[in-house]
């Protein structure tokens, strides 16, 4: 496995690559702190590519909370490990200056409509304007046949479908499935820094949105919303950011149930000091 640090170094590598083997390249992005839904996401593209490419980089520019970004675990020597034990062929971990040479402040403007302003965008103010910036970035430099995402972040998969398409980039997005723990928790990067209380208290959101999927076809969607919320809310570790039933291709809010439509269910909460984020398709 190589690891680079820099954008020459990464792309020379690559164009040698290329030149000998003409081969294809499997992207995963990502900022660290793997689990296993990121080992999911190389063994995906070890799948579907010849050569697979991970990048470690905790983008300062998609946190729109400081402390957040601060406390951002990072292990990068466990990190390297797993990836090499997971068959990663090519590391990318850059710096700050290597990523953004000319500051932070060039933005990647991609017209979001509706998908950039609900959910996390409204509570995250900048967050996908970072997340846009960032990737195209990535992809820019690492020029991928495919990029693999989690559905776990279900918005950002939409966003950066956006962004594929504006730039009309010749790669092709794959989004794998969330991985979850044996009890339901969905894996997140964030997960390690909640507590044994809190991390008991998390396993609420993963219920609460398989109580929904269990039943928006027979109980009126606002009732199950309000079940849940209400569950959700007698647990004092957590705060509720939002908990809705979305049309999955626009991300509008969905009242009733129609059997012919995306629908998808959205968590985010706050447990302790740790935002989480789950979903499940509903259809
Ligand atoms: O999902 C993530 O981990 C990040 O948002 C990404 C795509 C690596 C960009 O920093």
């Amino acid at each position: 496995m190589k690891v680079f640090s820099t954008v020459h170094d990464i792309q020379k590598y690559l164009l040698e690559i290329n030149n000998l083997h003409d081969a294809t390249v499997g992207f995963v992005p990502t900022m660290g702190a793997l689990h296993k839904g990121h080992l999911s996401l190389i063994e995906a593209a070890k799948k579907k590519a010849s050569i697979t490419v991970a990048s470690i980089f905790v983008n300062p520019t998609q946190f729109n909370d400081k402390k957040d970004f601060e406390r951002y675990p990072i292990q990068l020597d466990k990190d390297l490990e797993m990836l090499l034990h997971a068959g990663c062929d090519i590391v990318f971990v850059p710096t700050v200056a290597e990523i953004y040479p000319n500051g932070t402040l060039e933005k990647t403007s991609v017209p979001l409509g509706f998908i950039g302003k609900t959910l996390e965008a409204a509570h995250r103010k900048g967050h996908f304007e970072g997340v846009l910036q960032v990737v195209k970035r990535l992809l820019d430099i690492v020029q991928p046949d495919f990029l693999f995402l989690g559905q776990k972040d279900y918005q950002q998969c939409m966003v950066l479908t956006q962004l594929i398409t504006h730039y009309q980039l010749p790669v092709q997005m794959e989004i794998c499935t969330t991985l979850r723990e044996p009890d339901g928790l969905a894996m997140s990067s964030r997960n390690m820094r909640l507590s044994a209380e809190e991390r008991s208290a998390a396993l609420q959101l993963s219920k609460s949105l398989f109580a929904i999927q269990a039943a928006y076809k027979t109980q009126p969607l606002n009732v199950l919303l309000d079940d849940q919320l209400q569950v959700l809310a007698s647990n004092p570790l957590i705060l509720t950011e939002y908990l809705t039933i979305v049309n999955g291709s626009t991300l509008k809010p969905i009242t009733k149930y129609k059997a012919n439509i995306p629908m998808v269910a959205l968590v985010a909460a706050k447990v302790g000091e740790i935002r989480l984020i789950d979903n499940v398709i509903l259809q």
